[in-house]
């Protein structure tokens, strides 16, 4: 039903430096794997086969990952190796990848906006690679396609952060309709902990509708100088309907040292060490 993810991987990712002096952080491995390519196949997952990357200077190593390396692939065709291919080989497969370059860092929401050539007037998926999401059961993707057959309208995903970290998101007030389901009022980008509205976090998976392009078009730059899709959101809910979804599933913030750190040791002892 929504066939398109997008793929903001434009950032500098500093707080990785100097690992990302010339690497893009969404090629950081957890265990052997790249984030990116957890992102892709969780977007996959949820039926969006197309995935738009905005990426920026110095991201080429992502166009080339979700491409054939024809050279190591005849390398190592016919012996043993070629095992270690079949993940990215089911997405090449499955995935359709499409790019465009945001030549400014100007934040997420003009990230988003540089990817409306990809997406055009459709429903569209966003995922942020740096947020590692893990479940069990269906993706945090597919999660919210099932609440977008009832609701029609954008969900951001949430959850609960611990109250002195509001400053690092944007945080939702909302009412709570059923099943970590909730109908947002207000949103606002980064609060200090003694002005925001709840301990509800916005992370980095969304649904929107293709009127979030014309607002962002008119957005201010916020938070950070930056344009930013809380914002835009903002003015979504107020003129319409944005919901906000607690997820089912383990979320790691991939942005930061410890997240990432945190990440490798649960996808090694979980997903990579023989049960
Ligand atoms: P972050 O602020 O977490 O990523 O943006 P960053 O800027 O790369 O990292 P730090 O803070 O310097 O370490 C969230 C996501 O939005 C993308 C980033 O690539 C990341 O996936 N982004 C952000 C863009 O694509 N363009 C932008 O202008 C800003």
């Amino acid at each position: 039903m929504i066939k398109k993810c997008l793929f903001p991987v434009a950032g500098y990712g500093t707080r990785f430096l100097p690992a990302t002096k010339s690497m893009p952080k969404e090629m950081l491995p957890v265990v052997n794997k790249p984030l990116v390519q957890y992102g892709v196949e969780e977007a996959i997952e949820a039926g969006m086969t197309t995935c738009a990357m905005v990426t920026g200077r110095g991201k080429r190593a992502i166009t080339d990952h979700f491409d054939i390396s024809y050279e190591l692939e005849h390398q190592i065709s016919g012996s043993g190796k070629e095992a270690y291919l079949e993940g990215i080989r089911g997405v090449l497969e499955k995935g359709i990848f499409t790019q465009v370059r945001q030549r400014e860092m100007k934040g997420l929401g003009h990230a988003i906006l540089t990817g409306e050539p990809l997406i055009g007037n459709e429903p569209f998926g966003v995922l942020l690679s740096d947020d590692l999401c893990m479940n069990n059961g269906s993706g945090v993707l597919s999660q919210m396609v099932q609440l977008f057959k009832q609701f029609r309208c954008s969900i951001v995903a949430i959850q609960e952060v611990p109250e002195d970290e509001t400053h690092k998101y944007g945080v939702i007030r909302g009412e709570s309709l059923s099943n970590g389901v909730y109908r947002v009022d207000e949103m606002v980008e980064k609060p200090d902990p003694k002005d925001a509205p709840s301990n509800l976090a916005i992370i980095g998976r969304y649904i929107l509708t293709p009127d979030i392009f014309d607002i962002l078009r008119v957005t201010k730059p916020g938070a950070n100088g930056e344009i930013q899709i809380t914002d835009a959101l903002q003015t979504q809910a107020q003129n319409g309907c944005v919901m906000a979804y607690k997820f089912k599933g383990r979320r790691f913030d991939c942005g930061s040292v410890p997240g990432f750190v945190e990440a490798t040791n649960f996808i090694y002892e979980n997903y990579y060490l023989p049960k």
